[in-house]
């Protein structure tokens, strides 16, 4: 796949992601019933058979909770609480770095992992590759920016997910969390550069050294997230949306707050 490396970051294995995240680049996420290492090669093997390719640029563990194996992609007890399984994601990881040496996947990464858990993974004994990346929930409502100090520390790219404020499905997102896009400040941010508010928030991450994620389903939407390659933001605006910072998470997950590996009540 051709990539303009100008708008492409270099990742730490030497392959490059675009910084703003469009559907060009094939990844694929390892679903929490498939941690066990010996399901990890045939759930990416299957995701390549469906998706009718022979490797994909990224694979990358969805979330550092196991949840019970099976065919079931939400295994529910009697009470309908989800039944978690307990895996070693060093075990796990092992087993990602064996698909990357199959020629399966290019890169290997994480996401939704905390600074420990990413620890964890690079003091791995023997531990071959290094993850290229860590995607986590990031917008100027929570700038994520210790982890992302860790991460850049560790050469380790962050990608945001959420960045305009989250699809706000009412199955993952309370509906009266606040809308990112609505913020006065993000507005008068978009007013002065005479751009959208959406475009703000993509700009902001670029800007600060992160890959960012823009999802649409509207042609004219798609085209405007594109557009952000052409402006900047003045040192103050960066500062400006920084001070928006709330530490809010829309994707709070807390159906597995009891799960030991329940990454979020760690501050970073
Ligand atoms: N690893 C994980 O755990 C995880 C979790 C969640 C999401 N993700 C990934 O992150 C991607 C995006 O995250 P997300 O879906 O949560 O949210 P998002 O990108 O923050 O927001 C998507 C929503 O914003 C709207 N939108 C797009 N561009 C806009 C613009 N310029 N102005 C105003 N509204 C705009 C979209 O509606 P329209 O379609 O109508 O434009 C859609 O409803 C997903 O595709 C997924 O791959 C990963």
């Amino acid at each position: 796949m051709a990539l303009n490396h100008s708008r492409s970051v270099k990742l730490n294995d030497g392959h490059f992601m675009p910084v703003l995240g469009f559907g060009t680049f094939a990844s694929d996420e390892l679903w929490s019933t498939f941690l066990r290492p010996e399901f990890v090669q045939p759930a990416l093997e299957k995701s390549l058979t469906k998706l009718g390719l022979d490797y994909v640029d990224l694979f990358i563990i969805h979330w550092p909770v196991a949840m019970k194996p099976g065919d079931d992609l939400l295994p529910k007890d009697a009470s309908g609480k989800i039944i978690f399984d307990t895996v070693d994601l060093r075990d796990t990881w092992e087993a990602l770095e064996k698909c990357k040496d199959a020629g399966l996947t290019k890169s290997i990464g994480v996401s939704n992992f905390n600074h420990k858990q990413l620890e964890m993974i690079l003091n791995k004994p023997g531990l071959k590759y290094k993850p290229v990346c860590n995607q986590v929930e990031c917008h100027p409502y929570l700038n994520q920016s210790k982890l992302l100090e860790f991460c850049k520390s560790k050469d380790i790219v962050v990608v945001a997910y959420s960045a305009l404020g989250s699809h706000r499905d009412p199955n993952w997102v309370e509906k009266d969390s606040p809308y990112l896009l609505e913020d006065p400040i993000l507005n008068a941010v978009a007013k002065k550069h005479k751009r959208s508010p959406g475009q703000i928030a993509l700009r902001y991450q670029v800007q600060r050294g992160v890959v960012v994620l823009a999802k649409s389903f509207n042609e004219k939407r798609i085209k405007e997230n594109f557009q952000i390659f052409d402006f900047e933001l003045t040192p103050e605006d960066m500062k400006a949306i920084d001070g928006l910072n709330r530490n809010f998470r829309y994707a709070k997950l807390l159906f597995a707050v009891d799960h030991p590996y329940y990454p979020f009540s760690e501050e970073y």
